[in-house]
């Protein structure tokens, strides 16, 4: 039987390969120095495709060290879980290695100086090394309660603290958990749920005074062992000031969150710029909703949730420049498909356009938008930013992410100019394999 996420652009690679000086089309700006990451899924090839879904399977992350106008090296590489590791040696002698517990695969980040791998819910990230070869479970933010990181955690660029909304399957409470930059938990919040029904609290807002969570009608039960859609579920908008105290809740009306592009605050008030949907959302089926791009404007002290559309366009995987992460900003990117403005459908109308294919700015002070379109059957997922080293304005950098190219076979790793996002690319990084369509990364500087 086959699965459509394990076909075309989603269909995972089966070996780990590292390749070094790849060729070049364009010029990669010379004071680039860094790793571009992207985790995403990639089956071990055992698992049963009649009940596969695309968020299952051991993570693999795939890395382009950048350095001195050259690309040095691309490595792909399995997050080796003990898992994954004994299920790859079993392979190796040819034998079952029957179901295997996935490993992150989630996001991949970097804070303090380790690299870390996220898996969602609140387990330990794994951490990686410099060449993406994993060194193993990291117990960095772990609370006596058993929460750690999760799939969002994100890093204060003021603080350089690592904020997580951490939940665990049939716990009643989620957790948030402040990380310093030495790895040390320095505040843990339990945020009270609705019994141990668990919402999918896949990403949250983080502004400088607030934390935001979404407590959306898609629960997970343990009778289903699954997420499903509950109409009759509250929706509600949890706030949480950062420096700890109470959950404030306000109800709403059923919503459907994916991401978050960026939140701040005025002290007062909260802004969220997310993409969001009404609803029902099936989490085995992401491309049945079309979820757009939104600013919800929370008053905790009122109330209030004021919502208003900032874009039409069904789109996902928003990106801020990280740098203005938790403080006011003016441009985001996402990622859509500029034929029938579906993001990664599926089983649409128009299967031939089964993923994303183009990359938006938007500049979000004057309500315009810029799209960088990629052939019709390329594939494109989430674009990291990249800041110009010698630059510091909020769109002075670059947008990289990998692009598949069906003709050949293989991926490059596409780096467009901010500022210019309408012109050809900047470089194209030539690899030698296929990125499968993935999930999160990030552009992580060099040390
Ligand atoms: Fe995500």
């Amino acid at each position: 039987m086959s699965n459509r996420y394990l076909e075309g652009p989603f269909a995972p690679v089966k070996e780990e390969v590292t390749v070094h000086d790849l060729p070049v089309t364009g010029r990669i700006p010379a004071d680039l120095d860094g790793r571009y990451l992207r985790m995403g899924p990639n089956p071990l090839g055992v698992e049963d495709p009649s009940a596969h879904f695309w968020a299952f399977g051991a993570g693999m992350v795939h890395g382009v060290r950048i350095r001195d106008g050259r690309a040095e090296w691309y490595r792909n590489r399995w997050v080796r879980s003990a898992e994954v590791d004994d299920a790859l040696r079993k392979l190796e002698r040819g034998e079952d290695p029957g179901f295997v517990v996935p490993s992150p695969n989630v996001h991949v980040i970097g804070h303090a100086g380790r690299t870390l791998a996220l898996i969602e819910g609140g387990g330990l990230p794994h951490e990686l090394g410099e060449d993406l070869d994993t060194i193993g479970p990291c117990p960095l933010g772990a609370t006596p309660e058993g929460f750690s990181a999760n799939a969002h955690s994100k890093v204060d660029p003021r603080t350089g603290d690592l904020h997580s909304v951490a939940y665990l399957m049939g716990q009643p409470f989620a957790q948030h958990i402040t990380t310093d930059p030495a790895g040390t938990v320095t505040r843990a919040t339990n945020i009270p749920l609705q019994g141990t029904r668990t919402p999918f609290l896949h990403d949250f807002a983080l502004s400088q005074n607030y934390v935001v969570v979404f407590d959306i009608p898609l629960v997970f039960t343990m009778e289903a062992m699954s997420f499903q859609w509950d109409p009759a579920y509250q929706a509600r908008v949890g706030v949480l000031p950062r420096a700890g105290g109470e959950v404030r809740w306000l109800p709403v009306a059923p919503f459907y969150v994916s991401h978050v592009l960026n939140a701040h605050d005025d002290g007062a008030t909260i802004t969220v710029d997310l993409i969001r949907a009404e609803g029902p959302a099936d989490v085995f089926d992401p491309g049945a909703i079309e979820p757009t791009l939104d600013r919800w404007t929370i008053d905790p002290v009122r109330g209030t949730v004021d919502q208003r559309r900032l874009d039409d366009r069904a789109q996902d995987f928003p990106r801020v420049n990280d740098a203005f992460a938790t403080l006011p900003h003016r441009f985001g990117y996402s990622a859509v498909s500029p034929v029938y403005g579906t993001p990664f459908i599926t089983d649409g109308p128009h299967p031939d356009e089964s993923f994303t294919n183009a990359l938006v700015k938007h500049d979000l002070r004057h309500g315009t938008t810029e799209v960088h379109g990629f052939a019709r059957d390329a594939a494109v997922g989430e674009a990291a930013f990249a800041a110009n080293p010698s630059g510091g304005g909020e769109d002075d950098g670059y947008l990289m992410a990998y692009v598949a190219d069906p003709d050949r076979g293989a991926s490059d790793l596409v780096i467009l100019s901010a500022q210019d996002f309408t012109g050809p690319p900047v470089a194209r990084v030539h690899l030698p394999v296929r990125v499968p369509l993935g999930f999160h990364g990030n552009w992580i500087p060099g040390a």
